[in-house]
């Protein structure tokens, strides 16, 4: 779809930010000029798509839309059984429901906060076991979003399996910067999940552009067909969710994949009960028709280069005016370490939250804040997290944007990185909610 760009002043957004209460999510698309706050949902969807969507089938049960889901799904993933969710945090809902009970710990690498949200709202804990390379924001290492083995096998040694829910690994890791994780890693999680008894599970959002990744970057994979690779990767593990908005580029919908009928069976009554019935899950047909063509889409390898150096021309745009980004470049997004672009704003002021608003006021352009806003406060002691990083996502959308527009993006960052001595104070928080609190969350600027 070409959809419009809407224009406005610096005078204009000044305004609309303080009635958004800072909070980037309250403003109103068109109060955006190029919008950046996520690759989730916000693809362009190709002529087959929505030639599919015409061929819908919006039979309750049985749809051959289901059908052709199921067969995309079996294709690329490799998986049997699946279920159909509205989205990927639909999707962690359901799977939770069987896996995770109360005291329970799920280890992985960073837990996406819709994962995590799940897991603590279950009063389970998420344990971070990835490499600490991660939290090194410049020195290049092809694989950041790895599960560093030692500390994974150390939580499954001190704990029973019975209190272990399940082992995550999200790829690429979103978290991390969309750094992502290699087949050697997923391969040991894979073995170690086998001798402590526990279940493997793939966060897999953007599972296409990790595989893509592994292709170029690890060795032995350089001849092999994308969905060859992603197909290793799930074979490791006993099942996957996946937030079809990303790499099946579709605007709404997802999916859970299991190998085994008996898990997926326990899964299938909360399906039924949260998402709808089996073939469908809240999903129409004509939505299962598009996400079965984006699975393939998704995975071509010529559509993963032109979108992956698409990020990384903004990245090097960046790396060429000085200001401090996450390298290696993330497949979906830069990331900007605001604790050096704004080292002038104590962490208690969340500084990547005022250098998001900053962004907005210069040029329009809407971020997210990948920080201590969004990393809430500790369930237990109610104190505020502070993270190793914090940082400011430019998620790029897939087959939206234009090189020109990611050009407009680096000289409105550019603009606000040189006037960045003046900027000395940050944000306080007035409102907020007790879970997930950066999405409603209500600010003053100080
Ligand atoms: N897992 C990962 C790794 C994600 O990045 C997301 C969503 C989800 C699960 C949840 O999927 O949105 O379909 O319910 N990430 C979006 C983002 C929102 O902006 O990164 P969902």
């Amino acid at each position: 779809m070409v959809e419009p760009i809407y224009q406005s002043t610096k005078l204009q957004r000044e305004k609309w930010i303080k009635e958004a209460s800072f909070n980037l999510f309250n403003l109103k698309s068109e109060q955006v000029v190029i919008d950046l706050l996520t690759d989730s949902g916000t693809g362009a969807m190709s002529d087959r798509q929505w030639a599919a969507m015409m061929l819908g089938d919006e039979s309750y049960a049985g749809a051959s839309s289901y059908y052709n889901l199921k067969e995309a799904v079996k294709n690329i993933t490799g998986f049997d059984y699946f279920l159909p969710t509205h989205q990927g945090r639909a999707a962690e809902n359901v799977l939770f429901s069987v896996l995770v009970k109360e005291g329970d710990i799920v280890p992985g690498n960073s837990h996406f906060d819709t994962t995590k949200g799940h897991i603590e709202f279950r009063k389970a804990k998420a344990v971070d076991c990835t490499v600490d390379i991660s939290a090194d924001t410049t020195t290049w290492h092809p694989f950041k979003g790895n599960v560093d083995l030692e500390k994974l096998e150390n939580v499954l040694k001190a704990n029973p399996a019975e209190k272990i829910s399940c082992i995550i690994v999200t790829v690429t890791n979103n978290t991390a910067g969309g750094q992502p994780v290699s087949m050697s890693n997923i391969r040991e999680v894979g073995k170690l999940s086998k001798k402590y008894g526990v279940k493997f599970i793939i966060d897999s959002a953007r599972f296409a552009e990790n595989a893509y990744f592994i292709k170029i970057r690890e060795e032995g994979y350089a001849d092999k067909d994308i969905r060859d690779i992603a197909r290793e990767m799930f074979s490791y593990a006993d099942g996957m969710t996946m937030s079809s908005k990303k790499d099946a580029i579709v605007n709404m919908g997802g999916f859970i994949g299991f190998r085994d009928e008996e898990l997926f069976r326990k899964a299938s009554t909360f399906n039924i009960i949260y998402e709808g019935f089996l073939t469908y899950g809240g999903m129409s047909g004509r939505d299962m028709n598009a996400l079965a063509q984006g699975l393939y889409e998704g995975t071509e390898l010529q559509y993963l280069e032109s979108r992956i150096s698409q990020v990384a021309l903004l990245g090097t745009k960046m790396k060429e005016y000085g200001i401090p980004v996450l390298q290696p470049f993330g497949g979906h997004a830069i990331f900007l370490n605001a604790l050096e672009f704004l080292p002038n704003i104590p962490r208690e002021e969340f500084p990547a939250q005022a250098l998001a608003i900053e962004l907005y006021t210069e040029g329009g352009v809407r971020a997210v804040e990948i920080g201590a806003l969004m990393a809430d406060r500790d369930p237990e002691t109610r104190q505020n997290r502070y993270p190793e990083l914090e940082l400011v996502r430019l998620a790029v959308p897939r087959r939206v944007y234009t090189d020109n527009h990611i050009e407009y993006v680096a000289a409105s960052v550019r603009n606000v990185f040189e006037r960045r001595a003046h900027i000395n104070r940050g944000v306080k928080i007035t409102w907020e909610a007790p879970i997930m609190r950066h999405f409603t969350i209500a600010l003053e600027k100080l």
